[in-house]
C-alpha cells in the first residue's frame, strides 16, 4: 500500500500550493522540502524579501523627495542598512512560518530534507523511501550566470546575495536589464547607490510592449540608473574589494571596462532539476534543461508530474501556483485547467510596469487589426496628487470585435490594476464591457477605464 496518494518535490508557490490544494481534494499529501524553511525561492530569497527593500527604498525616497512637496518638514531618515535586513528578514520569517501554519492546518506532511525519485511511485528523502501514486516535482530554478564569471555572492552576486549584501554599495553594475536587473538596480539607486545596467540587447525587458519599455527605461534614467545597451559582457575580475566588469559594445566591437564594489548578475534563471535523478528515470527534457510535459503537467513517466519553473513557459511564481493547483484537479481525477494567454507580468519597480495578453509587436507579426486605448497618469487626479504622474495605461482590442487582446499598464500600483483587464479577458469582454464599468473616484483603476474610452469614442480627461 502506498504511503501517499502524492508527494509533491519542492515547497516553492508551486509547490506549496499544489501540496495544499491536494489535500484540500482529500488526498492524503506530503511535501519534500531541504531548506530549512518553505516557500522556496520566492518567499526566502526572491520576491518577498526583494519587495521588503522596494518598499523601504521607496519609503526613503519619499521622504527625499516628496515630503516637503506636501509640508511635511524635518530632516529624511537616514539609512540603518542592519536595520532594514533585519525588517527583511522578518518579513521572510512571517511568511515562511505562514506556509507552515497552511501545511499543519491542511495536514500536509512536510518531508524534510533532499528528495530524489529512485523509480516511478517512490521518492526517496535521506534513507528513507516513501511509496506513493502520484509524484509532482516543482523544484524551481537557479540563477543562470555567464561562462567565466565566478560568484562569490558578496562582490559578485546573484539575486540572492544581492538581497543580503554586508554593506550598501558605491557603485553597483547590474549585468542584464531584466526583471531582476531593474527591480534591484532600482532599489540600490534609491538607497544611494550609482547604478550602471550593461544590457546585450538595444532595448531593456525583452518581451515588453516596446512602447512601455522605452518610457520605462526614460523613467528609470530620470531616477539615475544608467543604461549601457547593446553591450556583451565578457568576463568580471575581483580584488578582495572591488570588480572590474569587462564589455563589448555590439555597433563598434570596442572593449570597455567599469569598475564596481558590486556586480549583479542579472542574466536569467535556469531550471533546477540535478539530483532529482530524472535521467535514470527516463524523463523526457528539452533542449533548454526543461522537463517535458503534456496538456496534463504529466511527463512520459506515468504518474510523474512536473510544474513550475522546471517546466516551459514564463518563470512567474502564479503560473507556477496555478499549474499547482491545477494538477492537483488531475492528480485528484477532476479537469485542471491554467488560462496561458492570461497570466500577467509585473516589474515590481517604482513605477510599477504590468502587462497582460499580446502587445502591440505581437499583434503587428500575428497581421492582427487592432486598436490602441491609451490614457496617460497625468489626466488622473489621485496619481497627480501622489506624485505619480508618470507613466500610462494602454489597452489592445480587436479592431472588428473589440474583444480586449491585451494590456500594458506603467504607472502607479499597475501590479494591482492589470488584474480587473486579466478578469475580463477571461470574461471575453470588450473594451466597452471596461468602459461601461462604474469605477469609483477618485482611484487609479480610473485610468484603465479612461483606456478603454479611448478605444472608442475617447477618453473623458485626455
Ligand atoms: P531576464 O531573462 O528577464 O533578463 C536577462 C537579461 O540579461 C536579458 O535582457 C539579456 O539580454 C541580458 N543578458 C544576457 N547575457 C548578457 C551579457 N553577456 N551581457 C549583457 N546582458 C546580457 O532574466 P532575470 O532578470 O535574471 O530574471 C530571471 C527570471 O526570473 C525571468 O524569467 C523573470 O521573469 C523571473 N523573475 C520575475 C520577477 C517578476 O515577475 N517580478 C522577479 C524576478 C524574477
Amino acid at each position: 500500500m502506498a504511503d501517499y496518494d502524492v508527494i509533491v518535490i519542492g515547497a516553492g508557490p508551486g509547490g506549496y500550493v499544489c501540496a495544499i490544494r491536494c489535500a484540500q481534494l482529500g488526498l492524503k499529501t506530503a511535501c519534500v522540502e531541504a531548506r530549512d524553511t518553505l516557500g522556496g525561492t520566492c518567499l526566502n530569497i526572491g520576491c518577498i524579501p526583494s519587495k521588503a527593500l522596494l518598499h523601504a527604498s521607496h519609503a526613503l525616497h519619499e521622504a527625499e523627495h516628496n515630503f516637503a512637496k506636501m509640508g511635511l518638514k524635518g530632516a529624511a531618515p537616514k539609512i540603518d542598512w542592519k536595520g532594514m535586513l533585519a525588517y527583511k528578514d522578518d518579513v521572510i520569517g512571517q511568511n515562511t512560518k505562514g506556509i507552515e501554519f497552511l501545511f499543519k492546518k491542511n495536514k500536509v506532511d512536510w518531508l524534510k530534507g533532499f528528495g530524489s525519485i529512485p523509480a516511478a511511485g517512490q521518492v526517496k528523502v535521506g534513507d528513507a523511501v516513501h511509496n506513493t501514486k502520484s509524484i509532482i516535482i516543482a523544484s524551481g530554478s537557479v540563477p543562470s550566470t555567464l561562462p567565466g564569471i565566478e560568484v562569490d555572492e558578496k562582490i559578485v552576486v546573484t539575486s540572492e546575495g544581492a538581497l543580503a549584501l554586508a554593506k550598501l554599495p558605491k557603485k553597483m553594475v547590474v549585468i542584464g536589464a531584466g526583471v531582476i536587473g531593474l527591480e534591484l538596480g532600482s532599489v540600490y539607486a534609491r538607497l544611494g547607490a550609482e547604478v550602471e545596467v550593461i544590457e546585450y540587447l538595444d532595448h531593456i525587458t525583452p518581451g515588453m510592449d516596446s512602447e512601455v519599455a522605452k518610457n520605462f527605461q526614460k523613467i528609470l534614467t530620470k531616477q539615475g540608473l544608467k543604461f549601457t545597451l547593446g553591450a556583451a559582457v565578457q568576463g568580471v575580475e575581483t580584488t578582495k574589494t572591488k570588480a572590474t566588469v569587462t564589455y563589448k559594445l555590439k555597433k563598434d566591437d570596442s572593449a570597455h571596462q567599469v569598475e564596481a564594489d558590486v556586480v549583479l548578475v542579472a542574466t536569467g534563471r535556469k531550471p533546477y532539476t540535478e539530483g532529482l535523478g530524472l535521467d535514470a528515470l527516463g524523463v523526457e527534457m528539452t533542449e533548454r534543461g526543461q522537463i517535458k510535459t503534456d496538456g496534463h503537467w504529466q511527463t512520459n513517466i506515468k504518474g510523474v508530474y512536473a510544474i513550475g519553473d522546471c517546466i516551459a513557459g514564463p518563470m512567474l511564481a502564479h503560473k507556477a501556483e496555478d499549474e499547482g493547483m491545477a494538477v492537483a484537479e488531475v492528480v485528484a481525477g477532476k479537469h485542471g485547467h491554467v488560462n496561458y494567454g492570461v497570466i500577467p507580468g509585473v516589474v515590481y519597480t517604482n513605477p510599477e510596469v504590468a502587462s497582460v495578453g499580446a502587445t502591440e509587436e505581437m499583434l503587428k507579426q500575428d497581421g492582427r487589426a487592432y486598436k490602441v486605448g491609451k490614457f496617460s497618469f497625468m489626466g488622473n487626479g489621485r496619481a497627480k496628487a501622489n506624485f505619480m504622474g508618470d507613466g500610462f495605461v494602454k489597452i489592445l482590442a480587436d479592431k472588428e470585435t473589440d474583444r480586449i487582446l491585451g494590456a500594458h499598464i506603467i504607472g502607479p500600483a499597475a501590479g494591482d490594476l492589470i488584474h480587473e483587464v486579466c478578469v475580463a479577458m477571461e470574461f471575453g469582454a470588450s473594451a466597452q464591457d471596461l468602459a461601461l464599468t462604474c469605477h469609483a473616484h477618485p482611484t487609479f483603476s480610473e485610468a484603465v477605464r479612461e483606456a478603454a474610452l479611448a478605444c472608442g469614442d475617447g477618453a473623458i480627461h485626455a
